[in-house]
């Protein structure tokens, strides 16, 4: 339990998600750092200990298996009764195609063979701001999913999202980014308990994003984190400079034009336009998928909707 506002960020381990931890930390929260490496992990919890007011434990899960989403949800649950924050902030971009099992069975009593790419990106952050939900509506809390620019490039075509066939690379990534904007809208649509909005943060030349990927997105990542590195100026960003709009969405006391928004450089801006009923459809296919009630999440009581 804590006196302080709480917030867990996903991807904590690395790149902007560090810096994001490191600067709610800084505003004296207690942050909830999750990631696959536990090495760098604890660092990250013991710089924010030495350097901040703030405190932060690691929260080990690996998003592309959704039982270890639960298990992520369920342990968070255990130790706390409210989330101020949820920062959906860890990604991935896959040259390969793979695929993983969503869990439990859908409603047509098959299993889905996701794209590795959109599991972790969109259907992992989808359950996990399901299964937190009690704890992000007690605190009247706020939901960040960090998006990208690159969604102006992606289609919201579910059926490319499952099996072997679909895009790869940065269509893949650039459809998964886009599936963050849509879920934003669409549950900033069902509930104002919650405020709900999502972000580009920047481009980060340093970015290990393609880090499970041997193939030209690696090496062009790389080749872009030398250029990049030796710029004085121009259109890359630090880590920390991009985790500011992240951090502005999850502490700003203003939130009066949060809510659904798509957010860079702190300012809101128009996203890629998306029908409503694209919105609507990609929230229940990922329902399904992610073998959840997509009814939620549960109308507040006091509530005429
Ligand atoms: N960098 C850019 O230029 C840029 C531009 C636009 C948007 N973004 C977005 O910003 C966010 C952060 O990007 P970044 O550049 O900081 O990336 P990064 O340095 O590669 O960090 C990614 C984080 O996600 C975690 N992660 C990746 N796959 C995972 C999985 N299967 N299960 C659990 N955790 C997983 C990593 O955990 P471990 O390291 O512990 O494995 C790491 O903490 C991403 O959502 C990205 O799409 C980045």
């Amino acid at each position: 339990m804590s006196d302080s506002q709480v917030a867990l960020v996903t991807g904590g381990t690395s790149g902007i998600g560090r810096e994001t931890v490191r600067g709610l930390a800084a505003r004296g929260w207690t942050v909830l750092v999750h990631g696959r490496d536990a090495e760098r992990g604890h660092e990250i919890c013991r710089t924010v200990r030495r350097e901040t007011a703030g405190a932060a434990t690691f929260h080990h899960a690996d998003l592309s298996t959704l039982d270890a989403v639960g298990a992520l949800a369920d342990a968070i649950a255990d130790d706390y009764d409210r989330l101020d924050a949820l920062v959906n902030n860890a990604g991935t971009w896959q040259d390969e195609r793979r695929l993983v099992a969503a869990t439990g069975e859908r409603s047509d009593g098959t299993r889905a063979q996701v794209a590795l790419t959109v599991a972790v990106n969109h259907c992992a952050h989808y359950r996990l701001t399901h299964d937190l939900w009690p704890l992000l509506n007690a605190a009247g809390g706020r939901v960040v999913a960090v998006s990208s620019d690159l969604h102006r490039r992606g289609e919201l075509d579910t059926d490319r999202f499952l099996g072997p066939d679909g895009p790869t690379g940065q269509q893949a990534y650039a459809d998964s980014k886009l599936a963050n904007v849509a879920f934003t809208r669409a549950l900033a649509r069902r509930t104002d308990a919650v405020t709900v909005s999502c972000c580009h943060p920047g481009i980060v030349p340093s970015s290990r994003l393609a880090r499970e990927t041997g193939g030209l997105s690696r090496l062009g990542w790389k080749l872009f984190g030398l250029v990049g590195g030796l710029l004085p100026v121009g259109p890359v960003d630090s880590e920390r400079a991009a985790a500011e709009t992240s951090l502005f969405l999850a502490t700003t006391d203003d939130t009066a034009d949060l809510h659904g928004g798509y957010f860079s450089d702190c300012e809101r801006t128009d996203a890629k336009p998306i029908e409503e009923a694209t919105e609507e459809q990609c929230w229940a296919w990922t329902a399904d998928v992610v073998g959840v009630d997509p009814e939620w999440p549960p109308v507040e009581s006091g509530s005429d909707t």
